[in-house]
Order: C-alpha cells, then structure tokens, then sequence
C-alpha cells in the first residue's frame, strides 16, 4: 500500500507496483462518498489488485476515508500548504493532512497552476512540505493545447520538472503525474505513441526513478492500452474515480506486479 513501505527498496519503473490513483476534486458528500469507498474496499480485499490505490477525496472526508479505508486503500490530499501552520486563512498543511490519515497529497494539479496561480516554485515547496510532513508527493506536470500546438509540450514538461520536483525525490517519497491540461475532463487523450514519447521524456529528464502516472480522461475503456505503455507507473484519475464501478475497472486494467 502506497505510504505503508510495501514498495521500500524496490527500484520503480518495471519493479514497482502501478499506482492507481482517484482525483475526486471537489466531489463527494459524506454518505454518498462513502457507500462508494465501501464498494471500493470491497473489491480491493476480495481481488488484491497488483497495484498501489489511492483516493484523494475533499478535505473533510479524508479522516473519514481514511477510517473506511482500513489499509485497503490509502488516502491522500489534493493540495496542501507549504507552511506547516500560521495565518493561512482556508489552507490546510501537509501535517494537517497527515493528522486526518492521509498518506499522501497531490501538488501543482493544473487546475491549481491555473485558478490559484501556482508556480513551479511554490509547486515545489509544497512537495518539500509533504516530504516535512511524511506525506507522499503526487507532482503534477502536463502542457496546454496552445502549448502542444506548438510544438512545445516536451519543453514544457522538462521545464516544469526542473522547477517543481525538489532534489531528493525518491520512489519513496514522490510520483510524477503527466497531465495535459487538453486531456483532463474533457474525454480527449493523447495517442499511445505520443503518451510514451512523453513518459520516456520525463522519466530521462528525472534524477531518481520514479513512478510516472498518467492523467487526463482516463476510463475503464482506455485503462488497459495506457497502463501497458512502457514508463506509465499509474494513472491519475478524475471524473472516473467519482464511482467505484468505473474506479474498480481501471484499477483491474493493471498489468505491472511487483
Ligand atoms: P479526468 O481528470 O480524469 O477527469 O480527466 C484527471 C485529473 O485532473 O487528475
């Protein structure tokens, strides 16, 4: 389980169990949210799937989820600030997360980059604060339309790595997510050959081996063609994480045991 040490001492890449992980921005209502994670839990304790799962709900059902979880998934935040406490009006640390049972935070998600202006640099601050924290951090990259029309998004990417991983990530402690920006939520994804071209890029530009996830419209109907690619540890998952039907399916597309 992700932020348990079951993967301690492995390598990653082909080595480390895939990490399916449900983005369930800002979803979820108590009951409702949790006869999903119910149906989730189930299923992981009947079938023991050959990957990592996490479900990064709102911040107050963390605690919740996490109780539900019982280990058979783990719980991560979506965001966290940098500082560990202070005058931070409606922001949540990474400790706090921690407190509520959460084992892991998503940072640099690019609906943070694009609402809430994030840069690489504060991207990267909040990783280190997950790290404090003794959190998982999940750092999100992915370029725009606009971007790849260009011809630019490889550039992008590599750029956006170099500002937000902070030296000292490790397969322990950090999962990259490759998220185009076109891709997410809006049933559009990259080619195959275009999904590993870009995996291949990151994981040459990455001083340490780490799981590359990939994000953006991912479905129980293209989960198993993306988590077969070479360099793809995972998937960052939206719109299909919010049921467990859907959620169950792409966790089952994973091809990669330890
Ligand atoms: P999506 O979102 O699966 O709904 O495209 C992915 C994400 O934003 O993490």
């Amino acid at each position: 389980m992700i932020g348990r040490g079951d993967n301690a001492g492995k390598q990653c890449g082909e080595d480390m169990r895939q990490l399916i992980a449900g983005n369930w921005k800002m979803n979820g209502l108590g009951a409702t949210a949790m006869a999903e994670l119910g149906a989730l839990a189930k299923h992981v304790e009947t079938t023991r799937p050959a990957c990592d799962v996490l479900i990064c709900p709102s911040a107050t059902l963390i605690e919740r989820a996490a109780r539900h979880a019982k280990d058979r998934f783990a719980v991560g935040g979506q965001d966290c600030h940098a500082e560990a406490s202070g005058a931070f009006t409606g922001d949540v640390s990474a400790e706090m997360l921690r407190d509520a049972g959460a084992t892991a935070v998503i940072v640099g998600h690019s609906e943070r980059r694009q609402f809430h202006g994030e840069t690489d640099a504060i991207v990267q601050a909040k990783a280190r604060a997950a790290w404090r924290a003794g959190l998982i951090s999940i750092i999100c990259i992915g370029e725009t339309e606009p971007q790849r029309d260009a011809g630019h998004a490889h550039g992008v990417c590599r750029s956006q790595i170099e500002g937000s991983v902070p030296p000292g990530a490790t397969p322990q402690n950090t999962a990259i997510a490759y998220e185009p920006v076109w891709a997410i939520g809006t049933g559009r994804t990259p080619t195959s050959p275009e999904i590993a071209a870009m995996h291949a890029h990151i994981r040459a530009g990455l001083g340490a081996p780490l799981r590359i996830l990939y994000g953006g419209s991912v479905k129980p109907s293209n989960a198993k063609e993306i988590l077969a690619l070479p360099d793809v540890g995972g998937a960052l998952v939206g719109g299909a994480s919010l049921k467990a039907s859907d959620f169950i399916q792409i966790v089952d597309a994973c091809n990669r045991s330890p």
